[in-house]
């Protein structure tokens, strides 16, 4: 005689109920009932294809269709009361099912497993965060374009080591960004792509003896075609993986981008003013706005990516095919997406926002003998010296600058000569900030007319 307490969906071949203990380590409801929506989806296809194929009665394919739907509306409205006992959303679902319609609730898991249920759900469950993924990267996009567009032309320095390098412009920056970001897209896409084959049919592991329509169902879902092979798809968690792996790049450009904000907004910096919608005051010190969003998304990569080791760790000794370990896919997942949709946001939101300093970006372009390598080149190209003995020349006049506290442009003629005669007094022209931009025309360089090319380029991409 079966344990009254024993499992309603597998107690048949137990003795007692699970302890305490296993109960709580073992039910997932806690979570995965946010794929509620996915898991009735996944169930109604089913149903349908069940019927199509004779394997259930239209009756009891209808009776199923319908009651999912009154099931899940109980759970949209808040209704519905999830129980640990039940473990999963799959079986929490089901049972309530049975009570609703009864006994046809019992045929729904014909020639399926919870392991390709599970496995179809999360998919679904992804691929719409991919989707939402790309919405929130072309929208970031396209502030960081609209940003380009109107500082297109507005020096700045550039930097390497974080010291001043070469004069560039604001509109080069913000396409820099745009290209990081671009390919944080293609990455989704691509992603996204890959991942759309459906597990549902692969049941627990074998297949089934069932004369099911693998087609049907996946077809229902969206998915492009049926997993090929049953044993990969219900242990299969590429897509999660590389959905963790996606954000976890997208969220170092993210970060890289807000430690930029961080510093740009400091008082000693004044690249940018953030806006006052994304930024906080000290409870202390009256004067202060801090660029807490620019903060907090330069440190959700740490939890992004700390959800890509520890899934990847999850699954990296398991064999084929499906094992319990891989419930603590979920969790990482959900925290990862959440977390990653609103840094997108944050930062679009911060992008659109803020203003660029024109004036301080201006001054600053001019300082830290910005333009040595323009002097250099100037050299090159006028006098036909080396470009070795340019830079010796050109290094001796920036000592001569620091030395006397001033900048290049601010040494006389006279100064010049005296460490190289050639020397003329057209050198003038090449060490103004602007000109050094302007002759950056290489493809790709940071001369005006070259970021508005790209701007164009990618607004014709957004376009579609
Ligand atoms: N809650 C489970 C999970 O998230 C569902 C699959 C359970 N399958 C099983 N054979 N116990 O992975």
């Amino acid at each position: 005689m079966t344990d009254q307490s024993s499992n309603q969906m597998w107690g048949g071949r137990f003795a007692a109920g699970p302890d305490a203990i296993m109960e709580a380590i073992n039910a997932s409801i806690g979570f995965d009932k946010r794929m509620a929506a996915q898991d009735i989806a996944g169930s109604r296809a089913h149903a349908a294809m069940l019927a199509a194929t004779g394997v259930i009665t239209d009756n009891d394919a209808e009776a199923i269709r319908e009651g999912l739907l009154t099931v899940l509306s109980e759970i949209e409205s808040g209704g519905f009361q999830f129980s640990t006992a039940l473990e999963d959303i799959h079986m929490n679902v089901e049972a309530r099912l049975k009570e609703v319609i009864g006994e046809p609730a019992g045929r729904l898991h014909t020639g399926r497993s919870r392991n390709d249920q599970v496995a179809t759900d999360f998919k679904l469950w992804v691929r719409d965060q991919f989707d939402a993924a790309e919405k929130g990267l072309l929208a970031l996009i396209k502030a960081l374009v609209d940003q380009a567009e109107a500082g297109a032309d507005w020096v700045m320095p550039g930097f390497t080591h974080l010291q001043t390098a070469q004069p560039v412009t604001w509109g080069h920056h913000m396409m820099a960004y745009v290209e990081m970001f671009g390919r944080d897209l293609s990455r989704v896409r691509d992603a996204r792509a890959r991942m759309n084959e459906s597990p549902l049919g692969a049941a627990a592991l074998a297949g089934t003896s069932f004369p099911i329509d693998r087609d049907m169902t996946a077809s229902a879902l969206g998915f492009d075609r049926p997993a090929a092979n049953s044993l990969d798809a219900v242990s299969d968690r590429d897509f999660a993986l590389e959905f963790l792996s996606t954000a976890s790049i997208c969220a170092v450009h993210l970060s890289r981008f807000a430690e930029e904000l961080v510093i740009w907004s400091s008082a000693q910096f004044r690249f940018v003013t953030l806006s006052d919608r994304f930024s906080t005051g000290s409870s202390i010190m009256p004067q202060k706005k801090n660029p807490d969003a620019a903060e907090l998304i330069r440190a959700k990569v740490g939890r992004i990516f700390g959800a890509n080791t520890a899934l990847m760790m999850v699954m990296k000794g398991l064999p084929l095919a499906y094992s319990k370990d891989m419930q603590e896919d979920k969790e990482q997942v959900f925290d990862a997406a959440d977390n990653w949709m609103l840094a997108l946001a944050a930062m679009e939101g911060m992008v659109k926002d803020m203003t660029g300093n024109r004036e301080s970006l201006a001054a600053a372009a001019g300082s830290g003998f910005s333009t040595a390598t323009d002097l250099a080149d100037w050299m090159v190209r006028v006098l036909k010296v080396p470009f070795r003995d340019a830079h010796h020349v050109t290094g001796a006049l920036v000592a001569m600058a620091e030395g006397r506290g001033c900048d290049l442009p601010d040494l006389s003629l006279e100064d010049m000569q005296g460490v190289h005669e050639g020397i003329t007094e057209d050198i003038f022209t090449v060490l103004g900030v602007e000109n050094s931009v302007n002759s950056r025309m290489s493809y790709g360089g940071t001369a005006p007319a070259q970021v508005r090319a790209q701007v164009k380029r990618w607004k014709d991409i957004l376009a579609g």
